[in-house]
């Protein structure tokens, strides 16, 4: 089973058109597997979570009730790219399992949308977010460590609640940061195949083999982004996700979560506005 498609072109070279449209199953299959052996292993084996003592005390009363996780900004982003990214693999894929109609100029559309909100999300996240949030740091490495030796059975010690986000949601976050920017760079450069308003169509801007190679890797990451969505999709609404789910709807989550999960040195927010006025001796509002 070839997983690429070949033609052959006026020079009578053999080049790759396309990836192979069962490799769409195939994604959407080990998607469905990753689902249903992690809801088995979290239903029936895994040991409940355990984290270390936090490493300094904590006064809880110095949370706000409502911990602030995602800006309004944020939010807005998060959800314009998920409705492009759906549309994208809508338009996509469904054509090619039997459900024809003319999905290249909304392909493009959707396309055009997540290339801009992604643009805008780097600018946003380098300026004006915590930028090295979102990358794995020193202790997230080796509390992996612990946690791999704790789950095959052997002594280590507990790991340190997440910083603002987990390992798991870092690592995440670069599978989508490779999959997406592909698609988005080489999705950009297919524009000029097909009618848009932005240049000229010009299919011989490159060669055969570069145009066939693109194709490909845009069709790669295409079915990979298939697998990507529908497990973040499935933590998504697992009920132990869901304050985080709720975090991205609401802006916030509680203070509980955030103190069951979470590092307060690791991740800092500003203390509630009833212990900021104790602290300044004036009478604080709740
Ligand atoms: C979730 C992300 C995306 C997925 C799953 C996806 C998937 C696909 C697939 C499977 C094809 C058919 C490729 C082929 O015939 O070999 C395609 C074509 C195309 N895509 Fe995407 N794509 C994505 C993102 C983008 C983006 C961001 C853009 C533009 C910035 C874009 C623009 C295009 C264009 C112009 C075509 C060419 C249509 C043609 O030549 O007939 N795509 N896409």
């Amino acid at each position: 089973m070839d997983p690429l498609q070949w033609a052959i072109d006026p020079w009578g070279k053999v080049v790759p058109i396309h990836i192979a449209w069962f490799l769409i199953w195939v994604a959407a299959i080990a998607g469905l597997l990753f689902v249903i052996v992690h809801a088995i292993y979290v239903r029936y084996f895994a040991k409940p979570r355990q984290f270390g003592p936090y490493e300094a005390p904590v006064i809880p009363a110095q949370i706000p009730e409502h911990v602030p996780r995602h800006s309004l900004t944020a939010r807005a982003f998060h959800w314009i790219m998920a409705a492009a990214m759906f549309t994208l693999l809508f338009t996509a894929f469904l054509p090619k399992i039997g459900f024809q109609f003319d999905w290249v100029t909304y392909h493009w559309i959707a396309g055009t949308v997540l290339t801009i909100s992604i643009i805008f999300h780097i600018i946003h996240a380098s300026f004006f977010l915590d930028f090295w949030s979102i990358w794995p740091d020193k202790i997230d490495l080796r509390d992996a460590w612990r946690r791999t030796h704790r789950f095959m059975g052997k002594p280590a010690p507990p790991p340190e609640r997440f910083a603002k986000y987990p390992l798991e949601n870092k690592l995440y976050h670069g599978a989508i940061i490779a999959a997406g920017l592909t698609a988005i760079i080489t999705g950009v450069f297919m524009m000029s195949r097909v009618r848009t308003i932005f240049f000229p169509r010009n299919p011989y801007l490159f060669t055969d083999m570069t145009w066939g190679m693109m194709y490909v890797l845009h069709g790669l990451a295409g079915v990979g982004l298939i697998m990507l969505i529908m497990v973040h999709v499935y933590f998504g609404i697992r009920p132990e996700k869901r304050p985080i789910t709720k975090s991205m709807i609401f802006g916030w989550m509680s203070r509980d979560f955030y103190l069951e999960e979470h590092d307060p040195q690791r991740w800092v927010v500003e203390p509630s506005a009833t212990a900021a006025a104790k602290s300044a001796g004036t009478p604080g509002q709740d």
